[in-house]
């Protein structure tokens, strides 16, 4: 077996910043308590880790760590807000690149509260101009937009903050699954509503934990209601945050390696992490560009884009092919339609979805040129 050339950043981060998993091996160790629940040493410095890297994830993200708040998952937060904040028979714009964790709750409230659900289609590619999103949101009353900051297929950034600002007072809803800690971003500094994502991609940290942040103002009743280890005298949920919005035992050894991954990332700059793999892509994009019978698409500009890269060939089946290069050259691809229906549709790859080559913050140059070399090789075996 070939080693393992890992390129799907995009569905989770491996290998998850140095340093992670020995913070959570240190936590279940030394501190696992259950935060929030009982005076003793071990519940304080499980309550206190989570505080910690709560301040962490606030700072690289530009938003107030009361506003902050930890669940089991990207998915979680985004149906908690479509769930909290779409009233019946009320209407929604999303953009024509979203993931089935935006799509697949709305078709849900669309049957169950008569919902008018209206996809924004963008220039092709399913890029969206702030003044366009403008005008579909004063065309009726609209009460949300949905845009995911990053598309998982295309790796398309849109300008979330412009169009934030254009829209409002309707309250944009950003999915940053794809886009936090691969581009930097302030949220408090943005009009935006809510931003959600996920731990275990571009932050680089364990699965099974999300990060929800609300602007100023903005309130959200819980999906959930449970313990919380505050006024347990009462069978009311309490109002005060974060504890209204986190019943439940939180994934505290979770948060604890996510608050490993942060303080990676701070020590080598979102930044210069960024930049380092839009060169990276720059160079694979140039490269494959270059295959015959090799397709990419969505392309756009490198500072428009976080680090994936979709490509199809001529005459091959992707699922096979990645099968193929798993095989034979230890390349981990992620073939298909990637949980996102809508952007393949967007994209004109639907049914038959694409190859995606997603690239960390530790993918190497020899990783890039090892998938140009395997493409080339396959191709060059069929025309023997
Ligand atoms: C754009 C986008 N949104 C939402 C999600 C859901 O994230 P999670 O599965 O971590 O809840 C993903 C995961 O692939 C994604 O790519």
């Amino acid at each position: 077996m070939s080693e393992l050339v890992y390129l799907d950043h995009a569905a989770t981060a491996f290998p998850k910043a140095p340093g992670v998993a020995a913070a959570m091996s240190r936590f279940l160790e030394q501190e696992a308590g259950n935060p929030g629940r009982g005076g003793h040493r071990l519940a304080v410095a499980a309550a206190r880790r989570i505080e910690t890297v709560r301040a962490a994830a606030a700072g690289l993200l530009g938003c107030a760590p009361e506003r902050l708040f930890f669940g089991p998952g990207a998915t979680y937060w985004l149906n908690a807000l479509l769930n909290g904040w779409l009233p019946p028979g009320g209407r929604v714009l999303v953009s024509a690149l979203e993931h089935n964790a935006v799509m697949r709750p709305l078709r849900h409230l669309e049957r169950r509260l008569g919902l008018e659900v209206e996809v924004l289609a963008g220039e092709p590619g399913g890029a969206l101009d702030p003044s366009t999103v403008r005008r579909a949101t004063r065309a009726r009353s609209t009460d949300l937009v949905v845009i995911a900051h990053a598309s998982n297929v295309s790796g398309l950034v849109q300008p979330v903050e412009e169009i934030a600002r254009a829209i409002a007072p309707v309250p944009l809803l950003v999915d940053g699954a794809q886009a936090a800690g691969a581009r930097p971003f302030a949220f408090d500094d943005s009009a935006v509503a809510a931003y959600v994502t996920s731990a275990h991609k571009g932050l680089l940290g364990p699965p099974g934990l999300g990060l929800l942040l609300l602007a100023e103002g903005r309130r959200l009743s819980p999906l959930l209601r449970g313990g919380t280890g505050s006024h347990s005298e009462s069978e009311e949920m309490p109002e005060a945050w974060p504890d209204a919005l986190e019943a439940g035992t939180p994934n505290a050894v979770g948060i604890a390696g996510l608050g490993a991954a942060l303080e990676w990332i701070e020590g080598q700059g979102l930044e210069t992490l960024s930049r380092r793999s839009s060169s990276l892509v720059c160079e694979v994009r140039e490269r494959l560009g270059e295959v015959p019978g090799l397709r990419l698409h969505g392309l756009r500009p490198v500072d428009e884009a976080v680090a994936i890269v979709a490509f199809t060939v001529e005459g091959e089946d992707s699922g096979e092919l990645a099968a193929w290069l798993d095989r034979n050259w230890g390349l981990a691809l992620r073939a298909g339609l990637h949980c996102a229906p809508a952007a393949h549709r967007c994209l004109g790859t639907f049914p038959a979805g694409t190859l995606r080559a997603s690239f960390g913050p530790l993918a190497t140059a020899a990783d890039a040129r090892r998938l140009v070399e395997a493409l080339v090789a396959r191709l060059e075996d069929r025309h023997r």
